[in-house]
């Protein structure tokens, strides 16, 4: 009896929270700037990916005798490790372009199926840009493992595996039919791999205005760019999550 009063009290205090005027249009404006910020997101990683697929043409369209001789040591690993370098942009590209649609309520709504497969697409393009990432940042930092090219290493063994957990209980929790728990992975494993977009921006503002370089911001960018976008998608998901098991959408309890 206790443990039923508790519950109800629980989901009564959960239901006026969810509820109350201000939390309704904090939504509605958190989602604006959320998707100007995911926008401007994807613009800057579509940048640097055509820019870096620019530089992997350039660079396998000469004869390169040695490449310690043509390459700086930002640029060289991107020419000996291409395999791992392409498929990392290949398949980021793939992300970036699929990840969008699923979050587009009308497309879950009208075009189940194709949330379905383009889901499936983004889990396993996703987890092998994770994984390609953070190897390329554990095994291959461009300032080599000491200094802040350890720092850029540290930071990719922790947010790697985090991206890929993040990924696999999308997944599970989906199989399990688990809406809310589902979406809510599937906006942290998002909001983690645009964190290396928040990073390019924090590096574009920094370093000009402090003079730093590349190889001592690259690191410590990431990681900051990580956490503003796990800070920033935590309250995203708070703010959203609907009362009792979660599975219903916030969206279609602010419309009733
Ligand atoms: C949508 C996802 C992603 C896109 C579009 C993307 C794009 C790129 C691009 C274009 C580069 C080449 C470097 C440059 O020219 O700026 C790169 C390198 C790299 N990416 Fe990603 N990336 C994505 C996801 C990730 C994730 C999730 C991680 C972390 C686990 C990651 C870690 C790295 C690392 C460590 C490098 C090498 C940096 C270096 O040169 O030392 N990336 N990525």
């Amino acid at each position: 009896m206790l443990a039923i009063l508790a519950t109800d009290m629980t989901s009564g205090e959960e239901t006026e929270k969810f509820f109350s005027p201000w939390r309704k249009k904090a939504r509605k404006v958190f989602e604006a700037f959320g998707w100007l910020a995911v926008l401007l997101l994807i613009f800057v990683l579509m940048s640097s990916l055509f820019d870096r697929v620019g530089f992997m043409i350039n660079a396998f369209s000469q004869e390169v005798a040695n490449p310690e001789a043509v390459f700086n040591a930002f640029d060289i690993r991107y020419f000996q490790h291409f395999v791992t370098v392409w498929s990392h942009l290949i398949l980021g590209f793939i992300v970036l372009v699929c990840a969008p649609f699923q979050f587009i309520p009308a497309v879950r709504k009208h075009w189940i199926s194709f949330h379905r497969w383009n889901g499936r697409v983004w889990l396993i393009c996703g987890a092998i840009t994770a994984f390609t990432g953070a190897f390329i940042g554990i095994v291959w930092p461009f300032t080599g493992h000491q200094g802040f090219g350890l720092v850029q290493s540290a930071i990719n063994a922790l947010i790697g595996p985090y991206i890929l957990f993040c990924l696999y209980k999308a997944y599970s929790n989906i199989r399990a039919r688990n809406f809310g728990a589902h979406r809510e992975f599937m906006i942290r494993s998002f909001a983690l791999m645009l964190g290396v977009g928040t990073q390019r921006v924090l590096t574009t503002i920094i370093i000009p205005l402090t003079g730093l370089g590349l190889e001592s911001l690259f690191g410590p960018a990431m990681g900051l760019g990580m956490v503003i976008n796990i800070l920033v998608s935590e309250a995203w998901i708070q703010l959203t999550r609907t009362p009792g098991n979660g599975n219903r959408h916030w969206r279609d309890l602010d419309t009733v």
